[in-house]
């Protein structure tokens, strides 16, 4: 089958590799139909993860259930379903708990905990950038979708960044009639805008400083903040007479910047931090890692971020981060969609074939004006 593979960084090449097949009683076999590029695949692109050359890229995946093991009785050969990006086994202490993000048993990485697709320290599992996906546990893992093709676009945005913006907004605590503010516009950071707004939030900052992401944010309701025009805090006190906001959550991650350019793995934490009120909740989807070998100073290379927690203490803020569980959250989402009370597909800016993977790739990692989610069909 063609499956894009990771080539070194700046690099992922389409190539012939073999199918998948069934390993386990407890595995099926996936004919993707849609397969997202995510920003977190731009840590690897970018050379800032240990991935290796040669692993199948792609924990965003969706499609038509090919083949399943003789210890499957639940999904059915012919089912349209949505893959979390995470792989739990079902029987852990964090998987039954809810907390499939952080499966005990599908990773033997020593150290992590959680398993997903196509993903530097994440397992031995390739990803679903190709024609066909194996799916370990795949009764409990996969979500049944309605059959046939309809809001293929949406659903698309079931096995992570909606589950994920939602979670942003779960560990920032947000209730309904909050204000909050979102760090950064990329896909998740829009999927988190659009679930505050689901939930009932009262008003809705978006910060990052792409015009056509800003643009998509104000589209769905939200305040954009173009931090390159000026302080974001600043922006969003004035704008809320110094009050500030009641939540907050970062889908930015490591490798944000200051207005300059520079990375500044600490700027949105301290932003953060000054923007949400007093005992407000900071929820922290954007992803930092144990150890960066990349970054500019001796701490962030070991992954500490120099943020201001003093201040955080000080105004007794609570803070929530990870991985998202996707389960927790999809069926309820995937509902959302098909009443049309939530439409992810609005971040949707590209779909190509998977021979086109580079071109997305490229495109997505330089934030090429319009480029805000890059969908693959293989
Ligand atoms: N926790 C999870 O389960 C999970 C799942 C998916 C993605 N992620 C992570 O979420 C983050 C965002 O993903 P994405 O797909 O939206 O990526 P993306 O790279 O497309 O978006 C990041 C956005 O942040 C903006 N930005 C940079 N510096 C900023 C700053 N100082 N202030 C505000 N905005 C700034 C960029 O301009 C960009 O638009 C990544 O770190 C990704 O790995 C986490
Ligand atoms: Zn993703
Ligand atoms: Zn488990």
């Amino acid at each position: 089958m063609k499956a894009v593979v990771y080539a070194g960084p700046r690099a992922v090449e389409v190539r012939e590799v073999p199918d998948p097949s069934i390993e386990a009683p407890t595995d099926a076999i996936i004919r993707i139909s849609t397969t997202n590029i995510c920003g977190s695949d731009l840590h690897m692109y970018e050379g800032r993860t240990n991935v290796a050359p040669g692993t199948v890229l792609g924990h965003e995946n969706m499609g038509i259930v090919q083949e399943v093991g003789s210890g499957i009785d639940r999904i059915r050969v012919g089912d349209r379903v949505s893959v979390p990006f995470n792989i739990g086994c079902g029987t852990c202490r964090n998987c039954t708990e809810g907390w499939t993000s952080f499966c005990l048993r599908t990773n033997p990485t020593p150290g992590v905990d959680g398993a997903a697709y196509g993903y530097s320290d994440m397992g031995p599992y390739a990803g679903g950038q190709a024609e066909f996906l194996r799916v370990p546990f795949a009764d409990f893992n996969l979500l049944r979708l309605p059959p046939g093709n309809e809001h293929e676009n949406d659903f698309t945005m079931l096995s992570d960044i909606f589950p994920t913006g939602w979670h942003g907004t779960e560990l920032a605590g947000l209730r309904p009639g909050d204000r909050v503010a979102v760090f950064g516009a990329g896909p998740v950071g829009l999927m988190a805008a659009h679930s505050a707004t689901i939930r009932g939030a009262s008003q809705v900052f978006v910060v990052d400083r792409e015009q056509d992401r800003l643009d998509l944010a104000n589209k769905v309701g939200a305040t954009p903040v173009d931090f390159s025009k000026g302080d974001a805090v600043g922006q969003i006190m004035d704008a809320t007479h110094g009050r500030g906001v009641d939540c907050g959550v970062e889908a930015v991650g490591y490798q944000a910047q200051n207005r300059g350019g520079e990375e500044h793995p600490e700027i949105v934490m301290d932003s953060l931090v000054d923007v949400v009120r007093s005992t407000g909740g900071i929820g922290v989807v954007g992803v930092y890692r144990d150890a960066d070998p990349g970054a500019g100073t001796p701490g962030a290379r070991e992954g500490r971020i120099g943020f201001r927690f003093g201040r955080m203490f000080a105004k007794g803020q609570r803070v929530g981060t990870g991985q998202c569980p996707v389960m927790r959250y999809n069926r309820h989402l995937r509902d959302l969609i098909v009443s049309g009370h939530a439409t992810p597909s609005f971040v949707v800016s590209h779909e190509l074939p998977i021979g086109e993977a580079a071109r997305g790739y490229r495109n997505f990692a330089d934030r090429e004006h319009g480029w805000t989610k890059v969908l693959l069909k293989p």
